[in-house]
């Protein structure tokens, strides 16, 4: 069989994170590509390396031009800028709508029937671009961020509880931005309702370290978390080209489910070869669909700013 393609677009910490998860699943070929000669190069060459030594076949390729990236099934979309202490997300929809605009437009020109998941910030906002320009169906441009602040949540949960975190399911829906709404109603560990586990207070404290998980990250590093971001999209890309329907938050386009429409937000789908093949609608208490609606909000509010 030949073996599937996947194009990873922005070769820094996330994109070069995302190629060593994927390599070494051993399934697809990777192709890596950034606007800065030598760097995709140079991360490809010492991925390939690292195949004798982890059992992998060596066949990553580093570009700085886009023909190497022909009929990809999926291009993941890392490039852009990232945070810096003291921005927000929102802080780079200018610059950053630029250039996954142009992105797409050569990515869609080389790979027609791909699909793009996007990782790039204001996430949200940089989904809508991404559809926008590459003219592809909705089912098959998605973003990543409720798999990362979901991750977040499941760890904090694991801390408090003292459990394996392999045993803590959590679900964040909504923007990726600091409103987004970690729901507590279906949070379990082992199957027993986080609420029956731990106090309001300390679930409040959960939940609010959650939502602002990305800035402690900058503020820590000066930039941008890229491991659990790196890992949360291989996840993606394993769900789509091994065809898994996993159900798995994901920012996906909304056409009046839960009472959203016309617009990007992360929500739980079903994931595998048609890309987005299912909205998976819970039912919400009051709270968080308040909360997933100001979310929504604000979402649109960093939407309304996009030129395209
Ligand atoms: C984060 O939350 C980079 O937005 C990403 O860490």
């Amino acid at each position: 069989m030949m073996r599937r393609k996947i194009t990873i677009v922005g070769a820094g910490a996330t994109g070069a994170t995302a190629a060593h998860i994927l390599a070494a699943r051993d399934y697809a070929d990777v192709v890596l590509t950034d606007i800065k000669e030598g760097l995709p190069q140079g991360k490809a060459l010492d991925l390939n390396q690292m195949g004798p030594v982890l059992g992998f076949e060596p066949r990553i390729t580093g570009t700085n031009s886009y023909e190497e990236t022909a009929g990809s099934d999926v291009v993941v979309i890392t490039a852009g800028l990232p945070r810096s202490p003291g921005m927000s997300r929102d802080d780079l929809v200018t610059t950053n709508e630029k250039i996954v605009g142009s992105v797409t437009e050569q990515i869609v020109a080389q790979s027609p029937d791909c699909t793009l998941v996007i990782l790039s910030n204001p996430l949200d906002a940089m989904c809508h671009v991404a559809k926008s320009v590459s003219g592809l169906a909705k089912e098959h441009v998605f973003g990543q961020a409720g798999i990362l602040d979901t991750a977040r949540f499941r760890t904090f949960i694991a801390w408090e509880t003292g459990a394996s975190v392999r045993d803590v399911q959590a679900l964040v829906l909504g923007g990726h931005g600091d409103q987004m709404v970690p729901v507590v109603s279906a949070a379990t560990v082992g199957g027993v309702p986080l609420r029956k586990l731990v106090s309001e207070e300390r679930i409040r404290l959960m939940v609010e370290r959650t939502a602002k998980g990305g800035g402690e990250i900058v503020q820590l590093l000066g930039t941008s978390a890229w491991y659990a971001p790196g890992a949360a999209v291989a996840e993606m890309v394993d769900a789509i080209l091994l065809d898994q329907k996993r159900v798995l938050p994901c920012t996906a386009y909304l056409d009046g489910e839960y009472g959203i429409d016309g617009l990007y937000i992360g929500v739980p789908v079903k994931l595998g070869a048609g890309g987005i093949e299912e909205i998976v609608e819970l039912d919400l208490s009051d709270d968080e669909q308040a909360a997933l609606e100001q979310s929504a909000e604000a979402v649109r509010d960093v939407v309304g700013v996009l030129s395209t």
